[in-house]
């Protein structure tokens, strides 16, 4: 199998900066109301079933909900059956699933072969024993063969934990404490790092609960702001040096505000310079950009990647870390004598059933071509958008990278955090975003939040054409001048 990389092209991210500056200065295109009132009206009367499981569940569960992607608008849809590119949700209603588990499930959901193999080991192995498997050994050979700078690997619980873990380390290995951050990136929930997330520049906004003191270590700059990164990493070498600098090789959130070609090659430049280490957080695109990563993609090296979800095939338990040799010697397990070493635990952490889930789900995704059948999905369905967009004159921005396409129609996330109004701004747009989602749930498509959506290998011409439809039906829903 050719094995490619799921990027057509590389967008050119001056006409998306350009295009998203002109949607967050108008102002904010809604659904009509009588048209919302319409998409509304199916949840009452098509999905009884989840609304009422929701209220049974706000009993026992606070707010109803456990996972960040489920809050969605006007209630979540509590989901029965996942098949290839679709869902089912308890009233027996189907979706194509764009959504796809925030991104691990780039061969479809519940891809036989793989969970075959799952079900083997489950009873076979056990899902758990605390001992030494031969699926952790597989995994970890697995992804070096596929991303050769990922030299270590070891096996964590999820992307967060990974996160964690990856920053500790880089401070066990350089003795120093800073870590910089790119403005608006998400890297898991951690006291440190949950720091300006999905808005640059908004550091306290999603940090009740933690000490001022316990993210006074990290530091962010604005996506792209080669000049501003170095300005901190030059302050930081008088005040003990920068241990790592964090990104997301594509840019923070999937690449909403997507990276300059350049940008990973620069940053790596500044970390050589200042010898700080980087990291690459993969989560997202480890596997799915092609079976190198984006790493491979960019052909920069980082001193360590983050993995997460794909690592375990959308299975539970999903996540890790790994790099330089050197420098994942930190947390060797065992005694190191007269090396310093970070403390990195978890009973359940590289579990047969994970690690055999995320072998087979990877060897699957490179030798079907995965990644690639999922960017040629991608850029289908991107070019449809951009279609039916520009067909009604409307400001909505559209690009992919890949199997990760970007459907913006608020703009949240360029929202300036310096602006006095962006309290009530931030609510009316993701209202309007939510609503939008509610609109395509109606018509049998769910996205992330109503403005990304991943594909997989198992989209083809009918999931197309369904999308297509929902999109037309609600962008012709949308309120005009
Ligand atoms: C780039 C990135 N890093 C880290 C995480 C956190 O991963 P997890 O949800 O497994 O804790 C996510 C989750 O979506 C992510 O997208």
């Amino acid at each position: 199998m050719a094995n490619e990389y799921s990027l057509s092209s590389w967008p050119d991210e001056r006409e998306i900066y350009a295009k998203m500056k002109a949607l967050v200065g108008g102002r904010v295109r809604a659904l009509r109301r009588d048209s919302l009132a319409g998409y509304l009206d199916y949840f009452e009367t098509r999905c009884a079933g989840s609304k009422a499981m929701i209220e049974e569940a706000k009993k026992y569960i606070p707010g109803g909900v456990q996972h960040n992607l489920a809050f969605n608008y006007p209630f979540p849809l509590a989901v029965r059956k996942a098949e290839g590119p679709y869902l089912y949700d308890v009233d027996g209603n189907r979706y194509v699933d764009y959504l796809q588990a925030g991104g691990p499930t780039l061969l479809g959901s519940n891809y036989l072969p793989v969970q075959e193999k799952a079900l083997q080991v489950i009873k076979e192995t056990s899902p758990c024993t605390g001992l030494f498997s031969e699926y952790e050994l597989a995994l970890a050979r697995i992804i070096n063969a596929n991303m050769p700078w990922v030299e270590r690997y070891r096996s964590l619980a999820s992307g967060t934990e990974a996160d964690m873990v990856a920053i500790r380390i880089a401070r066990t290995f350089t003795g120093k404490k800073k870590i910089i951050k790119v403005g608006g990136a998400y890297h898991g929930w951690s006291d440190q790092l949950v720091y300006g997330l999905h808005i640059p520049g908004t550091r306290t906004f999603e940090a009740h609960g933690i000490p001022a003191e316990a993210s006074a270590n990290t530091q962010e700059f604005w996506p792209n702001d080669t000049a501003a990164l170095r300005k901190l990493l030059e302050a930081n070498r008088a005040d003990g040096g920068t241990a790592a600098v964090i990104l997301e090789p594509l840019g923070p959130e999937s690449g909403t505000y997507p990276v300059t070609r350049s940008f990973n090659e620069e940053a790596r430049e500044l970390c050589d310079e200042f010898e700080a280490l980087l990291i690459f957080d993969e989560v997202v695109t480890a596997f799915r950009v092609g079976p190198g990563g984006a790493q491979g993609y960019f052909n920069v090296r980082p001193d360590l990647t983050v993995f997460g979800k794909i690592v375990s095939g959308g299975y539970p338990a999903a996540g890790g870390v790994g790099g330089r040799a050197d420098v994942m010697a930190c947390i060797a397990a065992g005694v190191n004598p007269g090396k310093p070493r970070a403390y990195v635990g978890g009973t359940l952490s590289a579990n047969p059933l994970s690690c055999a889930a995320g072998y087979y789900a990877i060897k699957e995704i490179v030798e079907k071509d995965a990644a690639k059948k999922a960017g040629i999905q991608g850029d289908r369905l991107a070019a449809g958008l951009k279609a039916l967009v520009e067909e009604r004159g409307l400001p909505f921005v559209v690009w992919n990278t890949g199997s990760i396409v970007h459907f913006e129609m608020a703009g949240l996330m360029y929202l300036s955090a310096a602006d006095p109004d962006i309290v009530p701004k931030i609510g009316e747009r993701k209202r309007a975003v939510e609503e939008f989602g509610a609109a395509l749930t109606a018509k049998g498509v769910i996205t992330l939040a109503g403005s990304r959506l991943y594909t997989s290998m198992a989209d083809g011409d009918e999931t197309l054409a369904q999308t297509l439809a929902a999109f037309e039906h609600a962008l012709d829903s949308i309120e005009r001048d």
